[in-house]
């Protein structure tokens, strides 16, 4: 122990960085290892953002400043103009719509406006690492509602009511889902809808991955396009999955006109606005069509026939079971093993192929890894005919 360990926040010490970075980290020291662990797609920003962002650096000349802390009017008007389109659900650029830095700073953003000491928020367990780190930095308490394994991993709405507290403010949703791929059924989210607006609760969408559903497209139900539930709604959608622009760090939120008044004061002292030039590049993406998006996920959905051929080809290592959506696998652990860390800390020493501990994502990801198949088939064969050598 330094004097550091002595000014270190109590909420800095007990967290650690997430197990998908850690295993990343981990990898890096290892030649040539197969890294399944970071839903980082294989796919460049397509073309035609790349060339509108060369254009906006040469003639504007404001390029490099800052914007307000909601940020650049026209990018909000195409958010809403996005939104409209994705959920039939009309909001005022102004009011509603505020652009962040990747849907990690909104959600940051929107607990760091919620959370006073010991108030709770509802994530589904397993859930996305970060979210349960991100809580518990703002001392908040991240309630745990178990999804069902048995069921694909679905939600069980009966269990909600009893989760909620005077302390509750919010549910956090994800579907597709990271880390299982499970998309949620409309019938489950009408219900976690009611169950939220008759509590007052907010429901937050953290959407990076709607856009890959494959054959599930009829499946797939967004919950924000319900009318009555508008006031208890924020979503968050993200860039960095769909036009393949993690780097930028862009991303927006759509809320209630209160929410994004008491937001916006923690956006303009924390990050003053996102990047000027990643909001160029959004007003590029959203406002020029494209087919890139339907080009990725036809290529997902090829790598994900190809992964749950390859884990059909170990059941003695792993479960297996097709992802709904987005471009993660979460497969059992089967192979005789402690946990889901030493087992993967394991594979990556031994057979060199990096995945991330399902105990990462809540206590119900335990005895799980979470496989993110937005890779290069190469690197999915490689690392399955090692976890295959390994294992015979
Ligand atoms: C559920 C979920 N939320 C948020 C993020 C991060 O999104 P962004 O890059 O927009 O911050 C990810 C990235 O993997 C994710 O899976």
């Amino acid at each position: 122990m330094t004097f550091i360990t002595d000014i270190v926040s109590t909420n800095v010490l007990e967290s650690s960085v997430s197990g998908i970075k850690e295993m990343t980290m981990l990898s890096a020291r290892v030649e040539d290892a197969a890294l399944l662990t970071w839903g980082l797609p294989s796919f460049r920003t397509p073309e035609y953002i790349r060339e509108g962002v060369k254009g906006y650096l040469d003639s504007d000349l404001a390029a490099g400043k800052y914007t307000l802390p909601d940020g650049l009017p026209e990018l909000r008007k195409l958010a809403a103009e996005a939104y409209k389109a994705d959920t039939s659900i009309e909001v005022d650029a102004d009011e509603n719509v505020m652009i962040s830095a990747g849907n990690m700073q909104a959600l940051n953003t929107l607990f760091h406006t919620m959370l006073d000491p010991g108030d709770e928020i509802i994530l589904t367990d397993p859930c996305f690492a970060s979210h349960i780190q991100q809580i518990n930095l703002f001392s908040g308490t991240p309630v745990y509602w178990p999804l069902v394994e048995d069921k694909d991993w679905s939600l069980d709405v009966d269990l909600l009511p009893d989760l909620i507290t005077d302390k509750t403010q919010a549910i956090v949703l994800v579907s597709p889902s990271n880390p299982t791929g499970k998309i949620f059924s409309r019938e489950e989210l009408m219900r976690v809808g009611e169950i939220a607006k008759q509590h007052n609760i907010l429901i937050i969408i953290d959407d990076p991955y709607s856009d890959f559903v494959y054959e599930n497209r009829d499946k797939y139900f967004n919950l924000a396009s319900v009318e009555e539930l508008k006031e208890h709604m924020v979503y968050l959608y993200s860039f960095s999955k769909s036009y393949a622009m993690g780097g930028w760090r862009l991303s927006y939120m759509i809320m209630p006109a209160e929410l994004k008044r008491q937001a916006i004061k923690v956006h303009d002292a924390t990050m003053i606005c996102a990047p000027r030039i990643s909001q160029l590049a959004g007003i590029i993406a959203l406002s020029q069509p494209s087919n890139h998006k339907q080009e990725f996920e036809a290529i997902l959905a090829g790598r994900r026939e190809l992964i749950y051929q390859r884990l059909d080809n170990v059941p003695h290592v792993f479960s297996n079971q097709k992802p709904e959506g987005a471009y993660y696998i979460f497969p059992k652990i089967i192979a005789a093993h402690t946990n889901s860390k030493e087992f993967s800390i394991d594979l990556l020493n031994n057979a060199k192929v990096a995945v991330t501990p399902g105990s990462a994502f809540g206590p119900s990801g335990e005895h799980h890894v979470r496989i993110a198949y937005c890779v290069e088939e190469d690197t999915i064969n490689r690392a399955f005919d090692r976890i295959e050598k390994y294992f015979s």
